[in-house]
């Protein structure tokens, strides 16, 4: 098939990717011409694995542009996949999904055939067919199920391995205004022969914000936990084993650390507390969810303060400012609280990723950034905040370590090791 992808992050570009791989011929649409460039050359202008590889050996059937026109004219199923950030007031902003539904609007109408338009960006259950199906038929002047075709088909990946995610889905959900869009997904998606759910764009919707609550919600519960297990002297990584073989539970998002970060479950979530607190209802566990989260990583500090109670003028290494592993990501990495609160009390911030380093200079310019993890120890703690695998190897040298993400290998080598939950 012809594929048009608007918007080519984490989302669109390893979509765009990977339906390059299945065979699909794709056209990579962007406002940002450095990614555009870089595109083009075969080269990901993010860190994925997996990801360079595919864009490499598919250059024949990927192309990128700026050229909204272009796109729509060459293919027949067009995937809006722009972000939806957060506002100042925590809402969903939505003006780059409009302005992008707007331009894909524009060219339908100068199209002559029938074009499928899929959203795929995460937004608020109703905003499809509320928001985006008006703003398509304004501008296309043809109306959706008729003149165009629209479905909704919310993306689960996870950042880190976004590329298996998508070839390997769990389920694959489709909702869709017209049986047609539907069928014509089904036809895509068919070679990855996993499950599919046909539903509503509002189910489909709901079904991602839902996905993305219950998941940051079971991390915030396990931390929770692990915050009572480190009270008691109890393993929490063991009670996790325990409770996680219940298959009603699943060991699964059970792993009790500093908490959850990166693009989505933050703003996902806030989006949904917002738009519930504006129906005059208060979201209990979910905004419970997110308080815990919002503490978690400051219980590191408490801990570094245990062992060093004046951090005034003291040298903290940080060691990790991705929100995951095996991501340039750092939105809303748990390293930014950290930083924050390390400045407050007018510590000296070094710091180290493999990846993530470039994103976070942005945040914070003036903290000093080491070439490499070793260099992260000339300090007078040293402070875990993601588990990339390079820090298990690390001689620690005799520091005090306070890890965040129980890469318990420091011990050996540590003076004192303290971890958050255990
Ligand atoms: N990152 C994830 O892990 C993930 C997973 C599932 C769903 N999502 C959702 O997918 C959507 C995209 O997320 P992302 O992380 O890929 O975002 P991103 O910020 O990495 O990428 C968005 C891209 O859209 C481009 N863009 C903005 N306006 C545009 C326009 N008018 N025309 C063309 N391109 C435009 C930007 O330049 C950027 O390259 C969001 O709604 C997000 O919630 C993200």
């Amino acid at each position: 098939m012809n594929i048009s992808i608007i918007g080519t992050g984490y989302v669109g570009l390893v979509s765009g990717a990977c339906f390059a791989k299945l065979g699909n011929n794709v056209i990579c649409v962007d406002i940002d011409e450095n990614k555009i460039e870089k595109i083009n050359k075969g080269i990901s202008p993010i860190y994925e694995e997996g990801l360079d590889e595919i864009l490499s050996r598919n250059k024949d059937k990927i192309k990128a542009t700026a050229d909204y026109k272009f796109a729509i004219e060459n293919s027949d199923i067009t995937f809006i996949c722009v972000g939806t950030p957060s506002k100042s007031d925590l809402s969903l902003d939505l003006s780059y999904i409009k302005k992008a539904a707007e331009e894909v609007g524009k060219q339908v109408q100068k199209k002559h055939g029938w074009q499928l338009i899929v959203v795929k960006s995460t937004v608020l259950p109703g905003t499809t067919k509320d928001i985006i199906l008006p703003i398509l038929e304004k501008y296309s002047r043809k109306k959706a199920g008729a003149g165009f075709g629209l479905a909704m088909n919310p993306e689960f990946l996870k950042e880190g391995i976004a590329v298996k995610d998508f070839l390997e889905p769990d389920r694959i959900v489709i909702g869709s205004y017209d049986k047609k869009s539907s069928n014509i997904l089904k036809e895509l998606y068919k070679n990855l022969s996993r499950p599919i759910i046909e539903t509503t764009l509002s189910t489909a919707e709901m079904i991602k914000y839902a996905s993305n609550a219950f998941l940051a919600t079971k991390i915030s519960f396990i931390n929770e936990i692990g915050n009572m297990c480190k009270k008691l002297g109890i393993d929490t990584y063991e009670v996790a084993d325990g409770i996680g073989l219940d298959k009603r539970i699943g060991r699964a998002f059970l792993d009790s650390g500093i908490g959850w970060g990166g693009s989505c479950f933050p703003k996902d979530l806030d989006a949904l507390i917002s738009w519930y607190k504006k129906e005059n209802e208060k979201p209990e566990i979910i905004q419970s969810t997110v308080t815990i989260n919002e503490q978690q990583p400051l219980r590191l500090i408490k801990l570094l303060k245990k062992h060093i109670p004046q951090i005034n003028g003291k040298t903290i290494g940080i060691l990790g400012l991705a929100f995951k592993p095996n991501t340039d990501d750092a939105r809303e990495s748990r390293a930014i609280p950290i930083v924050k609160q390390l400045l407050i009390e007018k510590a000296n911030v070094k710091a180290y990723d493999p990846k993530a380093m470039n994103h976070f200079k942005k945040l914070f310019p003036d903290i000093i950034y080491c070439n490499n993890s070793k260099d992260v120890l000339d300090a007078d703690a040293v402070i875990i905040a993601t588990a990339w695998d390079e820090f298990k190897k690390l001689d620690y040298k005799g520091k005090i370590v306070i890890d965040g993400r129980r890469l318990l290998e420091a011990k050996k080598t540590a003076k004192t090791y303290e971890g958050v939950c255990w």
